[in-house]
């Protein structure tokens, strides 16, 4: 493995300004190639942020950039083949949330990835809160019993100028979904991991109410969760608050004790507003100052940009040191898995079960 890693970037939109800046500040990395089908966009791109070689094809890029590592930031339809580009090119690969919009899709890229024998990582930098981290220590250290009841509210707004900014959102086919898919991914992976362990069955409704105009997929979800260990959870999550009133993930186990992580507003670091366990104050925190308008995405996107970056950079040296990065492609299916479900038993009226992988 050469000292520094040659990395390269695929899709050079939104979200691809927190990648660039994550591996460009990490010492162990060298930007060497971006990628967007844009070919105006992959120019731009590579100029504002000094990258050499910039590519209108995948193909080309992982052909001709030598790369040891690449990052996906391209709309859900393009994530499979990209992953499946990389893993045959022999590049470890980060992805996007969501990993795919199809179980199918998933599991090709897990297996192509464990063929290849390459790091497959996907971004979940919620993760890496510092408030998370302390409520899953919390739960693995024992303080709170044993998980019994799991809950993650979504309350985000959401408006026109969001859904048509580009053709692929609000789509069945090329979104692969809504507020679930989009949104609360980030939530349910945070909830399945605080609580220690997989979702194993599920009950839900998806509903449009309110962006009907703009969107075919849901803007409105409510299910419940049936955990491996028995534990119960709520999701409750929607894109149509006036502001948005944030997100919150909250855990209570047998001991009584409570722990919350919430994210308030939307972008800024999470902070434990619920935390009772005894003789613990460290992470209680109040909640967070009023807000009358919802923070521009771009405001959003910066407040998480610190967290792209440990993400970033416990992927990097998981691919250093030849180890699993804290957020594999297994666990990014989970989460995905539990979406769908939710879909699956609002389409059907019935439970989802869903098999351990
Ligand atoms: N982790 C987070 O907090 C977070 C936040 C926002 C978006 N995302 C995810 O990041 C991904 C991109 O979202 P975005 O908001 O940046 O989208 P975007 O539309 O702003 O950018 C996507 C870019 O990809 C390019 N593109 C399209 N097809 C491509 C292909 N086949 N190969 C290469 N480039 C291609 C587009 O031209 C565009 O420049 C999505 O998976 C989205 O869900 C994650």
């Amino acid at each position: 493995m050469p000292q520094r890693l040659r990395v390269g970037i695929t899709g050079c939109g939104r979200i691809a300004l927190n990648h660039v800046k994550a591996l460009q500040n990490n010492p162990a990395v060298e930007l060497v190639a971006v990628c967007d089908v844009d070919p105006g966009r992959a120019a731009e791109f590579a100029t504002t942020f000094s990258v050499p070689e910039h590519y209108d094809d995948l193909g080309r890029m992982l052909a001709n950039a030598k790369l040891d590592a690449l990052t996906v930031a391209s709309p859900h339809p393009a994530h499979e083949a990209a992953v499946l580009a990389a893993a045959t090119a022999g590049v470890h690969v980060l992805c996007e949330k969501p990993i795919a919009i199809t179980l199918d899709e998933a599991d090709r890229m897990i297996e192509a990835a464990d063929t290849a024998g390459i790091t497959f990582g996907a971004l979940f930098q919620r993760r890496f809160w510092e408030a998370s981290r302390a409520a899953k220590l919390a739960v693995t250290r024992g303080d709170l019993g044993t998980p019994t009841l799991g809950s993650m509210t979504l309350r985000l707004g959401r408006d026109s100028a969001y859904f048509n900014a580009d053709p692929w959102r609000g789509t069945w086919t090329a979104d692969g979904g809504g507020v679930l898919i989009n949104q609360a991914i980030h939530y349910i992976d945070l909830l399945q991991w605080i609580v220690g362990c997989p979702v194993v069955r599920v009950t839900g409704r998806i509903a449009t109410l309110k962006h009907g105009a703009d969107i075919e997929v849901e803007d409105t979800a409510a299910a419940t969760l049936e955990f491996e260990n028995g534990a119960l959870g709520v999701v409750s999550a929607a894109t149509t608050y006036s502001p948005g009133l944030g997100t919150q993930v909250l855990v209570t186990g047998t001991s009584g004790a409570t722990v919350s992580v919430t994210e308030f507003p939307e972008g800024e670091p999470a902070y434990c507003d619920i935390w009772t366990i005894p003789g613990q104050t460290t992470y209680r925190l109040p909640y967070g100052t009023d807000v009358e308008s919802d923070p521009p995405l771009s405001k959003v996107h910066e407040g998480l940009m610190p967290y792209h970056a440990q993400q970033i950079d416990d992927f990097i040296a998981a691919v250093l040191e030849g180890r699993d990065p804290l957020v594999t492609g297994r666990e990014a299916r989970n989460a995905l898995a539990v979406v769908l479900a939710i879909y699956e038993s609002s389409r059907t009226g019935m439970p989802i079960e869903l098999p351990s992988v």
